[in-house]
């Protein structure tokens, strides 16, 4: 049975351990085997009509959506905003003259982003759910969906849709750029590197004994803590940061490293804990310099950093994928470290207080 915890004592965990099969099932549903995009025409030229791709989401969704604004810009070269659901219903940002909607929603049932819809389509705009919740409101509501295919996300925390959600944004990238002839998308080998990323992420959930360590020795004894990036790595704080708080409730803050100095900074302290992902060959540098920045006012800092930018004294080490995938592997030790954090402080992984799955109040 998947909704089954089988050995794991949460679901968390499994759903965790999950990752890489449920990217190699993306990978078989919606590519060929010569990896060509295997998605409804219909919807391909619904976007391509479009000027200016708008998406909306709550919590981890939206943060799924921040990384798929670089996806769509990148290999679509469409201009992408990113919206969270619970203000753009109630204020609503200049539109462009042809916008298409992609409503990003794990359960298909989240009262914000709903509202979000029920507007849009009284507006008459063409829109697209992708959910993990076949039938789900938002996927019966929307002009066209797409399923996510993860298995049921039981525990409150949300991890596999979030890979998901950015592996199924890269397919659908990819279709997007090829029709529209974007040589990037062209050279994007996205079945080879979905493979790689299901291997990588294999690596990952097997060193769960050295992430258990890190959590017990840098994220247990303090109640504050930052992740730390820029560009697409800024994308994964803001996620990394949100599990940790909820799960662990530790006060975790993602932050844009350039930002820090500007104010933020004045909150490390001896021993504050500052997690970099350095993943981006054109930032790691600066992201690097910021947490020197932050060590010299006595902080704690670890850097996850993506293997070719590795440096001796680094401390936890990703498998290179490409830059642009990159997100699907490093946010799964901060899944982990927010796991073992709240594990080992004895709360409910998988039911953190004040919490639902999916929120249906607006
Ligand atoms: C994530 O860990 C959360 N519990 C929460 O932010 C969630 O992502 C949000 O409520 C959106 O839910 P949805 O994807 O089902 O719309």
């Amino acid at each position: 049975d998947e909704a089954d915890k089988g050995t794991y004592p949460f679901y968390m965990l499994k759903e965790v351990d999950e990752q890489p099969n449920v990217m190699r099932k993306l990978a078989q549903t919606y590519l060929s085997e010569h990896g060509v995009p295997q998605i409804d025409d219909k919807l391909i030229k619904a976007m391509e009509a479009a000027d200016r791709l708008y998406i909306v989401g709550a919590g981890t969704s939206y943060h799924a959506g921040l990384v798929g604004k670089r996806l769509f810009e990148k290999l679509a070269h469409i201009p992408t905003e990113v919206h969270v659901s619970s203000e753009f219903a109630y204020e609503q940002p200049m539109l462009s003259e042809k916008p298409f909607f992609i409503f990003l929603t794990q359960s298909g049932e989240t009262a914000d982003s709903r509202e979000v819809l029920v507007n849009v389509n009284d507006a008459g705009y063409p829109s697209l759910t992708i959910t993990n919740v076949q039938n789900s409101t938002l996927s019966r509501e929307a002009t066209y969906t797409l399923l996510l295919h993860a298995g049921p996300e039981i525990a409150v925390a949300s991890t596999k849709a979030y890979t998901a959600q950015i592996a199924l944004e890269a397919i659908l990238a990819k279709a997007l750029g090829e029709v529209t002839g974007q040589i990037v998308a062209q050279d994007f080998n996205i079945r080879q590197q979905l493979g790689l990323v299901a291997t990588g992420m294999q690596a990952i959930v097997d060193e769960k004994d050295t992430l258990e360590k890190i959590a017990n020795d840098y994220l247990m004894q303090s109640n504050r803590a930052f992740y730390i990036g820029r560009g697409i790595d800024h994308a994964v704080s803001l996620e990394a940061a949100l599990k940790l708080k909820e799960i662990s409730y530790v006060q975790a803050e993602g932050f844009a490293s350039g930002e820090l100095k500007h104010g933020t900074i004045a909150l490390i302290e001896k021993d504050t804990p500052v997690i970099g992902f350095i993943t981006q060959a054109k930032t790691a540098g600066l992201t690097r310099s910021n947490l020197q920045e932050t060590m010299a006012r006595g902080a704690k800092t670890l850097t996850i950093v993506r293997e070719g930018l590795a440096i001796d004294g680094d401390d936890l080490i990703l498998p290179d994928v490409d830059e642009m995938l990159m997100p699907l592997l490093s946010v799964v030790p901060a899944q982990l470290l927010a796991y073992y954090t709240s594990l080992n402080k004895g709360l409910d992984v998988d039911k953190p207080r004040n919490l639902a799955k999916s929120v249906t109040v607006e």
